[in-house]
């Protein structure tokens, strides 16, 4: 019987909850589950959710009305569908959940995935809440995805490798929702990886929230630093492409910048949070450096790989942010000339020493600055984009274009390509000319004698 249970798993914010949620469908396969597209068919949902922004968190609520009105209609079917929460919305609210959101069955926290079979079997006799961060490490018991998920998933994939966060910036929630930093060891990393490329994944993406404060037990039982860890997770044979996110610039080491230097199969694009451009700002965010500080960091990066593109996160009407505040972050915005980079406006989070303050910034105001962050933004990235025209840039062909003939694929800055080309040639690496550029994407066709399975070489002295 359970083994036509279907189960539909929807994940909102940030990659780490994209990669615990393909862990999630991984146990449950195991289980006998099978992955559904439509929650309308599904015996089990589970929401994966955000608490970032105050935004993130409500569009949980919203979406569980909708989870709720189809949980009703399968019921008046005669069959019991079970709605579940993950996720930092879970993490932080726990029981709140429950009485908001009186439909669901089970509120499951970050830490707590691989019970999640045990859990799910609880729950069909009452709600159950599991919020703690027990002992045992959950990695050890998710289970990995089989080739075929992994094939169905695309040639990128993510791999965590760190978790959790002791940085207590003032205005976030993840100290509190994903608790203290934890790093896998090396070995189990690699095992992971070396699972993945087996299944025909070319592009991996080492990700935490704090992914370069990484300090995981190598081999000689000591912890290895990220820098460390890149290096040895590049040794592993077909792996075309590494990234890793998302980076605190007070923990870019020497041994970062020297992965940087010497490794052409790690892409030259670094999304390194700013947040502010403001010394006092970033003093009361408690982000423990400087604008000065984060530029040098920058500069040290451009010489190890000079065309490295950096993106950025920022936040606009942060408690007390001046006009003159805001406007170093915008003199920030034309100094490094991010490729893209997200902007939001300032949210209180429960619990978070930012959130007490009385110098709260008026909403109007919020919106006023992040249109004009933006359109600095929007300024840089069109320049970004523009200058790859009429150059050749190697991407990776992830899947089928809108367009009949049309593939899609990323180039080492994460743009999105579009190109008329073969789809024998997804999953591997073409050099594509780029011709046009679009408002999202950048257009071009197949460079002659492409060597479709190549390492990229010689990539960084194409880009200036
Ligand atoms: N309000 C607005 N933006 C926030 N971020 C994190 N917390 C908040 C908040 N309370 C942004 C930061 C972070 C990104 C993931 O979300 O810019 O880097
Ligand atoms: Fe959202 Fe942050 Fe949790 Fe990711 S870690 S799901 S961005 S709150």
């Amino acid at each position: 019987m359970s083994g036509n249970r279907k189960l539909y798993v929807k994940s909102y914010g940030c990659q780490m909850n994209v990669y615990d949620s393909h862990r999630m469908a991984d146990t449950l396969t195991r289980e006998g589950f099978v992955e559904t597209a439509e929650p309308a068919q599904a015996d089990v949902i589970i929401l994966n959710t955000c608490h970032i922004r105050e935004k993130a968190a409500e569009k949980v609520y919203s979406e569980l009305g909708r989870m709720r009105a189809l949980k009703r209609a399968a019921a008046r079917d005669g069959r019991r569908v079970m709605l579940a929460v993950a996720g930092c919305v879970a993490q932080a609210e726990g029981e709140e959940i429950i009485r908001r959101a009186p439909a669901v069955d089970l509120v499951v926290g970050s830490q707590n995935y691989h019970r999640l079979p045990d859990l799910i079997a609880r729950a069909a006799h009452g709600q159950v809440v599991e919020t703690a961060f027990p002992i045992e490490d959950k990695f050890d018991h998710l289970a990995p995805a089989t080739s075929a998920a992994t094939r169905a998933r695309g040639v990128s994939a993510f791999v965590t490798v760190q978790e959790g966060c002791d940085k207590f910036c003032t205005f976030c929630v993840v100290p509190y929702t994903r608790g203290a930093e934890v790093s896998r060891p090396v070995e189990k990393i690699v095992a992971e990886v070396e699972r993945l490329t087996a299944a025909g994944v070319r592009e991996i993406t080492l990700i935490g929230q704090n992914v370069n404060a990484y300090h995981g037990e190598g081999r000689d039982g000591r912890p290895w630093t990220l820098g460390r860890l890149i290096e040895r997770v590049a040794r592993i044979p077909v792996i075309a492409r590494l990234r890793y996110t998302t980076s605190h610039p007070s923990d870019v080491d020497d041994s970062l910048i020297a992965a940087h230097r010497d490794l052409p199969c790690l892409m030259p694009q670094l999304h390194l949070p700013v947040q502010s451009g403001s010394d006092r700002i970033l003093a009361a965010m408690n982000r423990r450096h400087t604008r000065a500080d984060y530029l040098r960091v920058i500069d040290r990066l451009r010489a190890a790989r000079a065309d490295l593109a950096f993106t950025s996160d920022f936040i606009v009407g942060f408690p007390g942010e001046s006009e003159q505040d805001f406007r170093h972050t915008l003199r920030v915005v034309d100094e490094v000339g991010y490729a893209s980079a997200f902007s939001f406006k300032y949210s209180p989070r429960p619990g978070t020493p930012a959130a007490e303050r009385g110098d709260q910034i008026d909403e109007a105001e919020k919106v006023a600055r992040l249109a004009r962050l933006q359109e600095a933004i929007e300024r840089h990235r069109q320049h970004f984009n523009a200058r790859c025209r009429g150059r050749r840039l190697a991407v990776l062909f992830e899947r089928p274009g809108r367009h009949a003939g049309q593939i899609v694929g990323r180039s080492p800055y994460l743009q999105p390509v579009q190109a008329m080309a073969p789809s024998a040639l997804i999953g591997e690496i073409a050099e594509v000319e780029i011709t046009d550029i679009g408002t999202n994407s950048l257009f071009g066709r197949l460079a002659e004698a492409t060597s479709a399975t190549a390492r990229e070489p010689g990539l960084a002295t194409q880009q200036a």
